[in-house]
């Protein structure tokens, strides 16, 4: 159970018309940038007590509540949050992973940035309401255009996040511009997996990509594999660059989870429940067949 119950007050759920649901999701041709995406969702994450809006990482857990924190925890050990540590937060949705961070890894302070204005505004007054504001500080901006000074903080982390950022690799520029020398950046993130060796398999890997890079505004930039991703990091700068596929430990757990709890559907607008039944009904190896998910991580030298 989440320890960052969402507060009562707050109209938790989809905030998009059914007109905006239906053009989102089954128009080919619509456009939506990440905070389109975001606005549209509003607070109707599908986790059953916090506001999470990642995959989870489920080598131990057995449910999305869980399987979320153990993800930002996995995130925050493979950058080695310390006490001494500025950690900058980028894309921090409803920013449950800095409340949960400042009590497990007690960093000295965390920075959040997040392009989503409705989502800073839902995480400040949960900041606010939990007494944590000297210790979180939540800005609205950009990934690609940090507000911050050169070399003013000791780790960057990015969530389940950056696959949006326009484009990644301008991020990875901006978070060595912004690390301190010995910093570290940590990236949990989502790509397409290395192409198949068999056409029609390819054939699926690319319809698996194509409905979530278009659904979810990832833009062709960033469409580049686990093979790659290390070059993207050095090019900026970095140095000790590990990238591991997590992907056996995220989609079939999750699928499995997900089709063992259709409770979930309420959670979601109601034109989305269609499309989300007929996922459901997919077999794990075909709906997520394009798709790999890897943790990253490098240092500024
Ligand atoms: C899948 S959500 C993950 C949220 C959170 N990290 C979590 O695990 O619950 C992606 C987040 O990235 C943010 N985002 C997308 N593009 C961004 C950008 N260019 N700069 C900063 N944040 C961005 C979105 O607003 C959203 O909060």
């Amino acid at each position: 159970m989440s320890p960052h119950p969402a507060p009562s007050d707050e109209r938790r759920g989809p905030a998009g018309s059914a007109l905006g649901y239906l053009d989102w999701l089954f128009n080919p041709f619509q456009r939506r940038d990440a905070q389109a995406v975001y606005d549209l969702l509003g607070t109707g994450a599908i986790t059953a007590e916090g506001l999470y809006l990642n995959l989870g990482y489920w080598a131990e857990e057995d449910d999305l509540d869980a399987a979320s924190a153990a993800l930002a925890r996995l995130v925050a050990d493979t950058a080695g949050f310390g006490p001494e540590d500025t950690v900058l937060d980028v894309g921090f949705g409803f920013a449950d992973q800095d409340l949960l961070w400042v009590r497990s890894h007690e960093p000295a302070r965390i920075i959040g940035l997040n392009i989503t204005a409705s989502q800073v505004a839902v995480a400040r007054q949960r900041v606010v309401e939990a007494g944590l504001e000297e210790r979180i500080e939540l800005c609205e901006g950009s990934a690609t255009a940090m507000p911050l000074a050169d070399a003013s903080v000791d780790c960057v982390v990015a969530l389940e996040s950056a696959f949006h950022f326009q484009t990644r690799a301008d991020f990875f520029a901006e978070a060595y511009r912004v690390l301190r020398p010995g910093g570290r950046l940590v990236t949990a993130d989502i790509i397409p997996l290395p192409p198949a060796k068999r056409a029609v398999d390819r054939l699926r890997q690319r319809l698996s990509w194509w409905l979530v890079a278009s659904r979810f505004a990832i833009p062709e930039a960033n469409r580049y594999t686990r093979l790659a991703y290390p070059g993207y990091l050095t090019a900026a700068g970095f140095v000790d660059v590990y990238v591991r596929s997590i992907r056996e430990q995220v989609y079939a757990p999750l699928h499995a989870w997900l089709r063992a709890h259709p409770e979930t559907l309420e959670r979601i607008h109601p034109v989305a429940r269609l499309p989300a039944r007929w996922a459901r009904r997919m077999d794990a190896d075909r709906l997520y067949a394009g798709l790999d998910y890897i943790l990253a991580s490098a240092v500024r030298p």
